[in-house]
């Protein structure tokens, strides 16, 4: 009898001491509705405005001329809106990728030659436009392309390709006409007999960069825990540490580069000996760079299925890795910020059918919540065009169903972290700030996602009183049902979206709701909502 009493005591003690974290949450099914408290007086993590970010894949380079769709006026529409972010050049071509400066022959006119001049000028934005036939062409032929491509990738044989200028003309310039920080991929396999890294075709590039003004920042190496698969070259992390202090060193002595960023290592996710290259990289290399890069995917492509997409338990194995990642930087360099410097649904190009369709949703932006919450301070995101199916823009560069999610993304959420827990498997809820550049102080936003296939309720008794003014963005896909996970056309509150033209993207507008107690989740549905008048302290 004591011994039950105690215990009881005890755990009314717990629950004392953990509501006064003020923090704490509570969720229970209350009639039928999630209930979840809400903390609202303390930022519990911010993460860099950039933290939404892209990539594009350096097998957009393996032909100069497909670098020149970055001029296309649609995709510069749709990428200003993701802005401000980085946007990361590099992937598992950039180590086959090899600087030809071009500069004598200036007037041979390659293909995407007549683009460059003045292209990255101020203002000339406007100006850079891409014809429609050469757009419609370049479209076929990456297409075609992409099958050379995915015949690399399965031999596991990659040839050396040659870039001029023209490559990192037109990647600066769509940058930074779309309000991107360029981060470029150099090769870390250009090695010298000793193993160490051969800096002189980066130092080329970094010449001819400085030459231009671009405000770029760097990378070396992709994936190094793969070099052995991939090159037959073993690189340890000590010797990567020791590369990147050499290229850090580079850029010290250059008067343009010298406060720029530098990131990585890029590992692949933790396996145990990528947890020891990231280790004997942080030991000598971790002062050389500004955050520490790693790579994360779920689940294989060719190997996954629509229920992985939607199972609690995949989503959450982001946790397990991304904690160890964040001890191993911890124990060497605590205050180095960590970033996901590649990430999306499946490796191996994603999978077809499903990083590219509605379902794809529910990965991405899980994994938005739970890294901001981790403390990842940035999210890059494979890719915004180019290989593979986890692409945020189609083969004919229109917006897929994670694209309106990211814009939203963008809009809606800021960067202070709140903390708020869901005790429900299928309803995922993460909170934030609302975006200040869009909602005035106190305003937050909650992102929530249902994963079941019945709709749901949640309940927010510290947010939600009757006078409290709710804007809801309920994306759903345009068909019902367990059918419509493969679609790839998502729904905004009822509406289908779509670009009004190639300037001009549709108004994202949300659904103002009549004061309630609960916030209704149709089935497989990604919301946010932004509590206007939640008045939250961390957010004034
Ligand atoms: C580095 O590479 C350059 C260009 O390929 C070559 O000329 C040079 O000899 C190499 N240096 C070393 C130390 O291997």
């Amino acid at each position: 009898m004591e011994s039950v009493a105690l215990l009881l005591l005890l755990v009314v003690l717990v629950l004392v001491l953990r509501d006064r974290t003020a923090a704490l949450l509570l969720a229970e099914r209350d009639r039928d509705c999630w209930v979840a408290e809400a903390g609202l007086s303390a930022v519990v993590r911010r993460v860099d405005p950039r933290f939404l970010s892209v990539t594009i894949d350096a097998s957009l380079a393996s032909e100069e001329k497909f670098v020149s769709l970055l001029s296309s006026t649609k995709i510069r529409t749709l990428a200003k809106a993701l802005s401000p972010s980085f946007l990361r050049f590099g992937g598992t071509r950039q180590d086959f990728m090899v600087f030809s400066p071009q500069k004598v022959q200036q007037d041979s006119g390659s293909s995407a030659r007549w683009l460059f001049n003045g292209s990255s000028a101020e203002g000339s934005c406007d100006r850079v436009e891409l014809p429609s036939w050469l757009e419609d062409k370049l479209k076929i032929d990456w297409t075609q392309q992409l099958l050379n491509l995915m015949r690399e990738d399965l031999q596991g044989k990659y040839r050396t390709v040659k870039f001029t200028e023209d490559t990192v003309d037109l990647l600066q310039s769509f940058a930074s006409c779309s309000g991107m920080d360029l981060i470029f991929g150099l090769n870390a396999l250009l090695r010298s007999a000793d193993n160490s890294w051969n800096s002189s075709n980066a130092g080329l590039l970094l010449q001819y960069c400085e030459s231009r003004g671009y405000p770029m920042s760097w990378e070396l190496g992709n994936e190094p825990n793969s070099y052995e698969k991939k090159a037959g070259i073993r690189v340890d992390g000590h010797q990567l540490g020791r590369d990147f202090n050499r290229l850090r060193a580079m850029m010290s002595q250059s008067t343009w580069f010298q406060g720029a960023g530098l990131f990585g290592p890029d590992v692949g996710q933790p396996r145990e000996h990528r947890v020891n290259l990231l280790e004997g990289f942080l030991q000598s290399g971790s002062q050389a760079v500004d955050a520490v890069t790693w790579h994360h995917y779920y689940v294989n492509g060719r190997d996954t299925s629509v229920e992985d997409f939607l199972d609690p338990q995949v989503l959450d194995s982001l946790i397990l890795k991304t904690k160890e990642v964040l001890q191993e930087v911890q124990m060497v360099s605590p205050e180095k910020p960590v970033w996901l410097g590649e990430t999306s649904s499946a490796f191996g190009g994603g999978a077809a059918g499903l990083s590219d369709t509605f379902v794809a949703g529910f990965m991405w932006l899980d994994k938005l919540g739970l890294s901001a919450r981790l403390g990842m301070a940035v999210v890059m995101r494979q890719v915004l065009i180019g290989s593979g199916s986890y692409h945020l823009l189609d083969e004919n560069l229109d917006p897929l169903p994670d694209y309106w999610l990211s814009v939203l993304y963008k809009r809606l959420v800021g960067p202070e972290v709140l903390k708020i827990e869901s005790r429900s498997s299928t309803v995922r809820l993460y909170l934030h700030c609302a975006n200040r550049n869009s909602y005035r102080g106190g305003a937050v936003t909650l992102i929530s996602m249902n994963l079941g296939q019945e709709p749901a309720c949640i309940s927010l008794p510290t947010l939600l009183s009757s006078s409290s003014t709710v804007e809801a963005f309920v994306l759903q896909s345009d068909r019902p049902g367990g059918e419509g996970l493969y679609s790839r056309c998502v729904k905004l509150n009822g509406g289908v979206l779509k670009m009004v033209d190639d300037r001009t993207l549709p108004h994202l507008k949300g659904a103002r709701l009549p004061p309630a107690e609960h916030l209704q989740l149709p089935a497989f549905s990604l919301a946010f909502f932004v509590l206007i008048d939640a008045g939250a302290v961390a957010c004034m």
